[in-house]
């Protein structure tokens, strides 16, 4: 068939993908992507140097048809520090257009190839040394659709999974600098969906309302790792299985691979936050690699209940437990200020689960941290507690518990930061608790 007209391309940033195309012939499609290296946020107080298709990671979505003549302008920012250019896993011919695009800062490329096959394909700076390109932000989706069309869906969203290897670990703050060391080793201290830890939750959730069918174009940057990618409480009514034709039913968690893709259709029938991750699960609660679907509408409660219950459980014995390593590397904090301000953090990964956003605890389960007097009578139990966990009959605030608590595992100024927060919230005392404080008290 042969291709009549020319259009420019509409092209998106993440969450966001183009419109469906309507056309019902093949055409001429004009791409310009432009490559520049940009500083942004990858998490709170965590500065990168990215290197981008079009200023965001992932890169900017594009939408064609099988047979579209696609005709593409590489341009490369005059700022930019390095040359770039783009190998589109959708072309047929050498180097996927890497052999065409090279492209020096300040300058354009141009090339053209035909999409011949359609599905769901990854592109990304092939320029040497390739891995660093990809590992600093390189890469994006490009949707070759059918002629025939892909079944119509109420809503459609882009995710890009990807990771980052850091000099400093998890959350070490300010700018950091890539490690060839780590990314050789293949351990990232960040996973992440769209670029940055949060980039898809709370406020920048995706959305959608109960009753919808939703699609969403999951591509995985890499420029390592392999994502089992998964939504918690969901399960995938079609997967276009590695972002090509088969379409494979109700599957729970699906392979993505590095450099390539899946497209997962859901019918939502129940509101509520749908929590996305890659099920290597501590890449989700540890690295980043977690997103949110929020979705409004009426309960059906024949599907899902919700809670029906909640008795006390009490099962005897029990030890303390060990766990280790949940928190960032220490952060040395310079006065009482910074003490509160990163011990709330502290809280909120270590002690929130059970004690609560508001201190408050759980009634029969978890003391109160809030005015709880076992808290303000005595630093060095508080310490003790922190420190080596608890296990045993305490009274706090006239009411019994004898539960346990884990030692977490925290350090010393990890330790004192987080009392010191404690201590300065909820109508407590405002006691200051130091590392040497800490370090005082017997392990
Ligand atoms: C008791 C602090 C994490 C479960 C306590 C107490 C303190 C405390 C000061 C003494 C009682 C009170 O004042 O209310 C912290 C801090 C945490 C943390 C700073 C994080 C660094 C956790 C976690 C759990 C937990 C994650 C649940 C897995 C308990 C329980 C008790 C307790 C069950 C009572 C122990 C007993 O009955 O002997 N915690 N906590 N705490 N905490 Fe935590
Ligand atoms: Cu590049």
């Amino acid at each position: 068939p042969a291709i009549q007209g020319e259009e420019e391309a509409v092209l998106t940033y993440a969450p966001n993908v183009p419109p469906a195309i309507t056309r019902k012939h093949a055409t001429k499609v004009i791409v310009r992507l432009e490559t520049n290296e940009v500083v942004k946020k990858l998490a709170d107080d965590v500065e990168y140097t990215f290197w981008t298709f079009g200023g965001e990671v992932p890169g900017k979505f594009i939408r064609v048809r099988e047979g579209d003549l696609v005709e593409f302008h590489l341009s490369n920012h005059p700022d930019s520090k390095m040359p770039h250019n783009i190998d589109l896993h959708a072309v047929t011919g050498p180097g996927g257009g890497a052999t065409s695009s090279f492209t020096v800062p300040g300058h354009t490329s141009t090339f053209s190839f035909q999409a011949l096959n359609p599905g769901l394909y990854v592109y990304h700076c092939a320029t040497a040394p390739v891995g660093m390109h990809i590992a600093n932000g390189m890469y994006g989706l490009i949707l070759v659709e059918p002629v025939e069309g892909l079944p119509a869906v109420d809503r459609e969203y882009y995710v890009m999974q990807s990771e980052f290897y850091t000099q400093g670990e998890y959350g070490a703050p300010g700018l950091q600098p890539f490690s060839m060391d780590k990314a050789l080793s293949e351990t990232p201290d960040y996973v992440v969906f769209n670029g940055s830890v949060g980039a898809m939750a709370e406020d920048k959730a995706i959305t959608a309302n109960t009753g919808e069918t939703v699609r969403l174009y999951v591509g995985n940057g890499g420029p390592n790792l392999v994502s089992s990618f998964h939504v918690i409480g969901e399960i995938f009514d079609n997967v276009f299985t590695e972002g090509g034709t088969a379409i494979n039913h109700n599957v729970q968690t699906t392979l993505v691979p590095a450099g390539g893709s899946a497209i997962v259709d859901m019918k939502l029938e129940v509101p509520g936050t749908f929590i996305i991750v890659d099920h290597s699960i501590f890449r989700a609660f540890n690295k980043g690699a977690l997103g949110m679907l929020k979705v409004k509408g009426e309960e059906n409660l024949l599907v899902y209940s919700g809670k029906q219950s909640d008795a006390v459980y009490l099962p005897e014995g029990g030890a303390i437990q060990q766990v280790g390593g949940l928190a960032p590397g220490p952060r040395i904090a310079q006065n009482t200020e910074e003490r509160i301000h990163f011990g709330e953090r502290i809280y909120k990964q270590n002690c929130l689960a059970c004690h609560q956003e508001a201190g408050q605890g759980v009634e029969n389960a978890f003391p109160p941290l809030a005015q709880s007097d076992y808290l303000n009578a005595s630093i060095r139990k508080s310490i003790e507690a922190v420190k080596n966990g608890l296990t045993g009959k305490i009274k706090v605030n006239g009411k019994t518990y004898n539960g346990v608590m884990p030692a977490l595992g925290l350090s010393n100024e990890d330790i004192a930061n987080v009392l010191t927060y404690i201590y300065h919230s909820w109508g407590n005392n405002k006691s200051v608790v130091k590392p040497s404080d800490v370090a005082a008290v017997k392990k």
